[in-house]
């Protein structure tokens, strides 16, 4: 059975402090409905991984990472493994952001090192995927889709898929206050589900999550979230702020059904 997913993506923002007074505001606004009907995760700098893992500790809500390297340990100077960030709680690991694509240059062989890696160490992938601008204007975005998931799940099992999450956030509408339509997400991810169903089965597709990402705020969560085939948001900006981020969390618990 499907679950929603509403995580919180921090990027290179707050320091230690900030990060625990965020994580124990956000705790303390979610209630037990919320916890029931969905599930909730926060995912800050690694530095704060630690203080919010307490933070959060025995509440239900989740802890992720935004990112790792896919080598268990070594001379790699600057990056974290998968076996760090689960030892420090992480259960999820958010890959193949647009940032780090375009930023970092990671390309989808790397991304897919990063999914395997975190689904054998035991924590879930949210699978990022999305076209840019042009590519949305030159009306091959689901091509670039399409290549993002078949390059990224490379290598697993129908089985192992059970416990992946993709995340489709079109890159025009990263940080710009400019969100998909509740029609453009929906389109896209009826075809993440095709696109599922063709690699694996029917069961498969059926039994993903895929939430949607890209300018989620407070006014325009309800009619996102409610759109067809919409499993839950990754929310960048609003998810600085425990106000905003608990008000589309329980905007998200008040919607009933999950519909693909
Ligand atoms: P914004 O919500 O700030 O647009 O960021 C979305 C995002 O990139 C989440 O991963």
């Amino acid at each position: 059975m499907r679950r929603k997913l509403i995580a919180g993506n921090w990027k290179m923002n707050l320091g230690y402090r900030d990060s625990e007074k965020l994580a124990k505001d956000i705790s303390a606004k979610t209630g037990k409905k919320e916890l029931d009907s969905l599930d909730i995760l926060l995912c800050p700098p690694y530095v704060s991984l630690g203080i919010v893992n307490k933070a959060i500790k025995d509440t239900g809500i989740k802890l992720g990472a935004q990112n790792l390297f896919f080598e268990n340990d070594g001379a790699y100077t600057g990056e974290i493994s998968a076996s760090m960030l689960k030892s420090v709680g992480c259960e999820y690991v958010i890959s193949g952001h647009s940032e780090r694509r375009t930023i970092f240059h990671e390309t989808n062989a790397d991304v897919n090192k990063k999914v395997r890696k975190t689904i054998e160490s035991g924590m879930k992938p949210i699978l990022c995927v999305g076209e840019s601008l042009i590519e949305r204007e030159d009306d091959i975005f689901e091509g670039i889709i399409e290549k993002q998931l078949t390059e990224g799940l490379e290598g697993i099992t129908a089985e192992l898929m059970k416990g992946v999450v993709i995340a489709y956030e079109p890159v025009w509408a990263i940080g710009t206050g400019l969100n998909a339509t509740p029609e453009q997400a929906s389109s896209v991810h009826g075809f993440i589900g095709n696109v599922i169903q063709n690699l694996y089965d029917k069961n498969t597709a059926e039994e993903l999550v895929i939430i949607y990402g890209g300018s989620v705020n407070t006014k325009n969560a309800e009619e996102i979230l409610s759109a067809c085939g919409i499993d839950g948001a990754l929310i960048g900006g609003a998810s600085l702020k425990a106000d905003d981020f608990t008000y589309i969390v329980k905007t998200a618990a008040n919607i009933k059904q999950l519909v693909k």
